[in-house]
């Protein structure tokens, strides 16, 4: 993996660590960060040593608190159009990841930082977290998919008063509320549990993972019949090694050993 200018990358027994790392913005995502997360996203599609992303952000303090208000300050129509439609890209590019992607969130996720969280398979947070979309307080709106995705995480009702009063919810409620699924005292704690899930799933089938992404993501389009994608995709991981490993291993008594064929 290259290096980047605002984010540390580290590769551990499959695992890639993404660290947004501007600790003195409180990580704040400005648009070259953005362009790293996505240049990224694309090696770990690529990358078969890859199996997993953990997500997190620098220091203790914040998670990522948002895009970056100074970048964002002097929009116009048209830029304003293209700077939501490139976050969504990029955030889809998470969402879409056949390999288990978790955030790991800290202190303050805020704005896009919620929107970065949100487009993770799964969050786990510290208890020092906190969560809001306080766009509404500059004038704007969530903007990387947030409206959507928070709508779909937490229902339209919690989602509009999150969004319309910009207030935070802490760690706790973001639980209760179905926003993280998981709380830790610590950082460490939190990322020690998210290296568990990543660990139990990188043990699974990796293809039946990725068609997982593609079934519950197609739940949330419009366009597409979500029972007609599972039947197809139910019949596409009989055609793969991993399923005749794993039923027949089931048969033998013993462990699979699932290759991703
Ligand atoms: N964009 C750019 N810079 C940001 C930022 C953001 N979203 N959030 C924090 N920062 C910067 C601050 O400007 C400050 O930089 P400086 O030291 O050069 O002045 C630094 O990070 C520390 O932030 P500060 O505000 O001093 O910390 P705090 O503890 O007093 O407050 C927050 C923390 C998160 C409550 C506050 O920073 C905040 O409200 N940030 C903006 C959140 C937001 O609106 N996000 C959505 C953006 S669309």
């Amino acid at each position: 993996m290259a290096d980047f200018v605002n984010i540390l990358t580290e590769e551990k027994n499959g695992v890639l660590y993404l660290t947004i790392n501007r600790e003195d913005k409180l990580n704040a995502l400005n648009y070259a960060t953005l362009e790293e997360i996505k240049s990224i996203f694309e090696e770990v599609a690529d990358n078969k040593s890859i199996k997993a992303v953990i997500i997190t952000g620098a220091g203790e303090k914040a998670f990522v608190a948002g895009a970056d208000i100074r970048e964002i300050a002097d929009l116009n129509e048209v830029n304003a159009r293209k700077f939501a439609e490139n976050g969504q890209e990029i955030f889809a590019m998470i969402e879409n990841c056949h390999k288990p992607v978790v955030a790991v969130t800290n202190g303050f996720a805020l704005g896009g930082g919620c929107e970065l969280a949100m487009a993770c398979h799964i969050r786990v947070a510290s208890a020092n977290a906190k969560f809001g979309q306080p766009e509404v307080n500059l004038g704007i709106i969530p903007g990387y998919g947030g409206t959507q995705r928070l709508t779909h995480l937490i229902g339209r009702g919690k989602a509009n008063e999150l969004m319309m009063t910009g207030d935070m919810v802490d760690a706790n409620e973001a639980l209760r509320l179905g926003l993280v699924n998981h709380v830790l005292p610590t950082k460490a704690e939190a990322m020690a549990k998210a290296e568990d899930i990543v660990g139990k799933i990188m043990s699974k089938a990796p293809l039946a993972i990725g068609i997982i992404v593609d079934c519950v993501n197609a739940a949330f389009l419009p366009e597409e019949n979500g029972y007609q994608t599972e039947a197809n995709s139910f019949a596409r991981c009989v055609k793969s090694g991993d399923y005749k490993e794993g039923t027949s291993a089931f048969l033998e008594k013993r462990k699979p050993v699932f290759k991703g064929e």
